[in-house]
């Protein structure tokens, strides 16, 4: 076990949330309790070794802004450039938590660990889930030879590129679809089932300073998810167009597969020069690509991540 610094950094979400009473899992507001406070309240937590607590943002994170995580990967790029720091915790809410890890992974490609972790359950819950995941987030921080952005909730530690949200109220709330999960954290240990993520940190410097200098609302590539479903219709295709949009995913059905009203309108989009991607609306499995497809598929990467992956490749 590593025993040098952990930094834990608070972005908001259940975890940090209030009810008026403790028996109230979902009548609560997210968001408001500092990260300071939430860290002191955890008995053991610093027994490992020292942390440094700092609150990044204080927000529900449905709603999650690019300007947040820009500041969060800087302070993540930063952090990790101290020798002394082994790793970084980023506590945050469960709804895009794994858009902000894809996002992480893909910007600062960590060689140590970035571990989210969060909570179905607000701070004053009766029995609040939170604790025990920033305790078990922590272990995996300090845990000898981990790289790369994973997620730590309910004992299961996911890698950024397969974690998926898969239940709006039960604790263990995450799953891996059919990659499995990375490892399960077990009384403070860790037991790894296969390789943490590959590393890629060279991109980081650059990528940091290109994201401080765009504005939230303008400079960001626009990039919308359209879905496939029965009676889908072009309209929405045409209608974003109108709104200058630059990048299109398509949460397909089954195999990749698009209504034919809806993709004659996308590929008229990708034929006006708008990039379209195609990303599987079934949560297992990814899209196998054909002979003669019209569309690219996202590489088994999920809607929300595929879109993610579209915007950092427009912002080049
Ligand atoms: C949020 O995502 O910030 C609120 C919901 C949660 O954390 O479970």
């Amino acid at each position: 076990m590593n025993r040098q610094t952990i930094v834990i950094l608070g972005t908001g979400g259940t975890i940090a949330g209030r009810a008026a009473s403790a028996s109230d899992n979902i009548g609560y507001t997210a968001a408001e309790v500092g990260i300071e406070q939430l860290v002191a309240a955890i008995p053991g937590l610093a027994d490992a070794g020292p942390l440094i607590a700092e609150q990044v943002a204080q927000l529900d994170s449905k709603d999650m802004s690019f300007a947040v995580w820009a500041k969060l990967a800087g302070r993540v790029n930063h952090f990790l450039a101290q020798p002394d720091v082994a790793g970084i915790v980023v506590v945050h809410g469960t709804d895009t938590l794994e858009e902000t890890a894809y996002f992480l992974q893909a910007v600062c490609g960590p060689a140590k660990p970035v571990v989210l972790t969060c909570a179905m359950r607000p701070a004053t819950a009766l029995v609040p889930d939170g604790p025990q995941n920033v305790l078990d987030a922590v272990a995996v921080a300090r845990h000898s030879g981990a790289k790369g952005v994973v997620a730590v909730c309910a004992g299961s530690v996911h890698t950024a590129r397969d974690v998926q949200k898969v239940h709006p109220y039960q604790v263990d709330a995450f799953s891996s679809g059919d990659a499995g999960p990375l490892g399960y954290v077990e009384e403070g240990s860790l037991r790894l089932l296969r390789n943490w993520p590959e590393a890629d940190a060279s991109r980081a410097p650059d990528a940091t300073k290109i994201m401080a200098a765009l504005d939230d609302a303008t400079d960001w590539p626009h990039v919308e998810i359209v879905m496939s479903h029965a009676g889908a219709r072009g309209a929405v295709v045409q209608a974003l167009m109108q709104q200058g949009v630059r990048g299109l995913v398509v949460a397909t059905t089954g195999n990749g597969t698009v209504h034919q009203a809806l993709e004659a309108a996308l590929l008229k989009a990708q034929a006006a020069g708008v990039s379209v991607v195609r990303a599987t609306r079934c949560p297992n499995g990814r899209v196998l690509p054909k002979p003669g497809d019209l569309i690219p598929d996202s590489q088994g990467l999920s809607p929300v991540k595929a879109r993610i992956d579209l915007m950092l490749r427009l912002l080049g």
